[in-house]
């Protein structure tokens, strides 16, 4: 949520930020905003309500402001209305200190009060305005030293924060601090640049650091300078990324949505062959060891959203394949229920943006009990990624629509790929059970290439329902746990009410909803619960309701109860999730663009929740 930038070198700054911004609207884009100076002169800030384009239009593309140093932000409203005002970036006083933010500050009205006794006022309603006035307080007590300045406004914030900053007295240079907020420096020939995610510097640079929990940074004559809480400086190693920048463009397609649902195939190949050495599954570089693997007594899964989606097939195939109990849990409840962890538990955290605050606290507080833990994540370096004792990376790639599509099917792959290990290692499959899902596993991006063949049905399809009001997905076992993420996606981009059900569950108060002509999508692709899916359909149908049907190649049969099918390939049922998914997450693109919206930036929504 919110997204940071920052630029101090040779070249004029505005054009880098907002070219920046434009790589970061996924994490908000209700107002941006930009802080630029020219050498010692005074900092201009300029400011937008609304998408990025007001501010590129407001700036003439950057070119209207000058100067090699500056900072940007593109916001998503925590405290404070979207407005001009509550836009970032927000400053002093005097204009002493500015500064931009992403996290949320829990303790601002404490501080807020604190700063008014003192002589502060305020002309937002915006939990930064009060950090950046605190450090403007500790700035003047501490004879005007930035560093010491922020530490102390640091030790005394509670919650969440990335922080960019300029002061008036020290030009061409920016200060940074961070916790539980993602934010990289990037360095290349003599400038540096700061961002919350990597695909707004790649085009700059690859060199990037990483900074720590409650350390803070100076850059300046292209260096970059750590510090922690004392005020000692540290040494950091600089990272190389390996993401490809064309990755974080949209490479013909017309949204990012439709390209990175393309480019599962590739996302669930490159996870799989990180681990498949020599045709068998090799965890070996994640800390787990086989003695691990058997004493483990309970799995809990605990993720956000579509990861948790994922968390819940990884339920049905590791219960089934490997016989271990386990629970899957929603971050934000786990967090606050006082879980029952026991030493021999695994706690698996799921996370595409490594950043989900409730995944983090998850993690942190089976930490804290001593279980072990083991992150599934996509982005490296972050702060899941840093923390969780192991680390399986799903290898999709940066990942910017805000719906995600290649980083669930790539943490579908590595569920997939430790219950089989799991089952192996704990003698519950034979070798030849083995080796089969292991062969079936890899028949899975082709079928999903087929898939994407035969799009335009859905395409179709999609368009008779853009007027819908509500539609319903039922689906048992595996099945459910698909609905869950089709209806999910169908929402989030299309703004349709819908909702999924265990089919089972319709008769005992949901069924109370359908009337004539709510669309009922069945997922039908678990043989032994067909017949009874589909019995459940049938109920629907005598009470008005019109049938979609998604099953495997085959069953034609449904094709007398349905209105309208759509088969995937025939796959190991465990693994079904991987070619189920991809009609529903076109349907959900197909009518969120046959309503005529904004498919990768639906409203409301960030692409990483970095405040719970
Ligand atoms: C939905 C979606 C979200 C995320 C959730 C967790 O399309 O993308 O539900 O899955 O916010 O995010 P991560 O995986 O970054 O922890």
């Amino acid at each position: 949520m919110c997204g940071i930038v920052g630029y101090v070198g040779k070249e004029q700054a505005a054009p880098i930020l907002l070219d920046g911004l434009s790589k970061l609207e996924y994490r908000g884009y209700d107002s941006a905003g930009i802080a630029v100076r020219d050498n010692a002169s005074a900092i201009k800030i300029v400011k937008a309500k609304g998408r990025l384009k007001g501010l590129i239009e407001k700036t003439d593309a950057g070119h209207a402001v000058f100067g090699t140093c500056g900072i940007g932000h593109t916001r998503w409203a925590t405290h404070g209305e979207p407005s001009e005002t509550n836009a970032h970036p927000h400053t002093s006083d005097d204009g002493n200190v500015v500064g931009v933010h992403n996290g949320i500050i829990e303790n601002y009205q404490e501080l807020k009060a604190k700063l008014v006794k003192n002589g502060y006022s305020f002309y937002s309603s915006t939990d930064t305005e009060v950090a950046v006035k605190l450090v403007d307080y500790y700035y003047k007590k501490y004879e005007h030293t930035p560093v010491d300045a922020i530490n102390h406004a640091m030790v005394r914030i509670r919650g969440s924060y990335a922080l960019a900053m300029m002061f008036e007295e020290y030009p061409n240079e920016i200060y940074v601090a961070r916790k539980d907020s993602p934010m990289i420096i990037g360095i290349a020939d003599g400038n540096c640049y700061i961002a919350s995610d990597v695909p707004a510097i790649l085009k700059y640079t690859r060199n990037v650091y990483y900074i720590g929990n409650m350390e803070l940074g100076r850059l300046a004559d292209g260096k970059a300078t750590f510090y922690n809480l004392d005020g000692d400086e540290i040494q950091k190693d600089l990272v190389e990324i390996k993401w490809d920048a064309e990755a974080a463009e949209k490479g013909g397609y017309e949204h990012f949505m439709m390209k990175e649902i393309h480019e599962q195939p590739k996302a669930i190949l490159d996870t799989m062959n990180s681990k498949i050495k020599d045709g068998r599954i090799d965890l070996s570089d994640m800390g787990l060891s086989e003695e691990d693997i058997k004493n483990i007594s309970q799995v809990f899964i605990v993720a956000c959203g579509s990861a948790y989606h994922t968390g819940v097939v990884t339920q049905y195939v590791m219960e089934d394949l490997a016989r271990i109990p386990v629970r899957v849990e929603l971050a934000s409840e786990f967090r606050y229920r006082r879980p029952i962890l026991n030493k021999n538990d695994l706690v698996i955290v799921v996370s595409q943006s490594g950043e989900t605050a409730d995944t983090l606290a998850g993690l942190r507080l089976a930490k804290e009990q001593g279980v072990k833990t083991l992150g599934i994540v996509n982005v490296v370096g972050s702060s899941i990624a840093r923390e969780a004792d192991n680390v399986f990376y799903t290898l999709a790639g940066p990942e910017i629509a805000v719906a995600t599509t290649k980083a669930y099917s790539a943490q579908l792959i590595a569920g997939y790929m430790l219950s089989i290990e799991f089952a192996r290692v704990r003698g519950e499959i034979t070798e030849e059970q083995y080796t089969g899902y292991i062969t079936e596993l890899q028949t899975i991006p082709d079928k999903i290439g087929r898939i994407l063949e035969d799009k335009e049905r859905i395409q179709w399809f999609a368009a008779k329902q853009a007027n819908a009001q509500d539609i319903f997905f039922v689906g048992r076992g595996i099945d459910y746990a698909i609905c869950l993420e089709g209806s999910l996606k169908l929402k989030e981009i299309s703004y349709i009410h819908s909702e999924a059900y265990a089919a089972g569950e319709l008769k005992h108060g949901t069924i109370s909803l359908i009337e004539d002509g709510i669309l009922v999508i069945g997922v039908l692709t678990q043989p032994e619960l067909y017949e009874k899916t589909i019995s459940n359909m049938v109920e629907c149908k005598s009470r008005g309701a019109s049938l979609m049907a998604l099953t495997t190649v085959g069953n034609y049969s449904i094709e007398d109860t349905a209105e309208f099918t759509v088969y995937v390939p025939k796959t190991d049922e465990h693994f079904a999730a991987s070619l189920a998914v991809v009609p529903l997450q076109l349907l959900g693109y197909y009518v969120s663009v046959a309503r005529g919206l904004d498919v990768d930036k639906p409203r409301n929504l960030a692409k990483s929740v970095t405040v719970e």
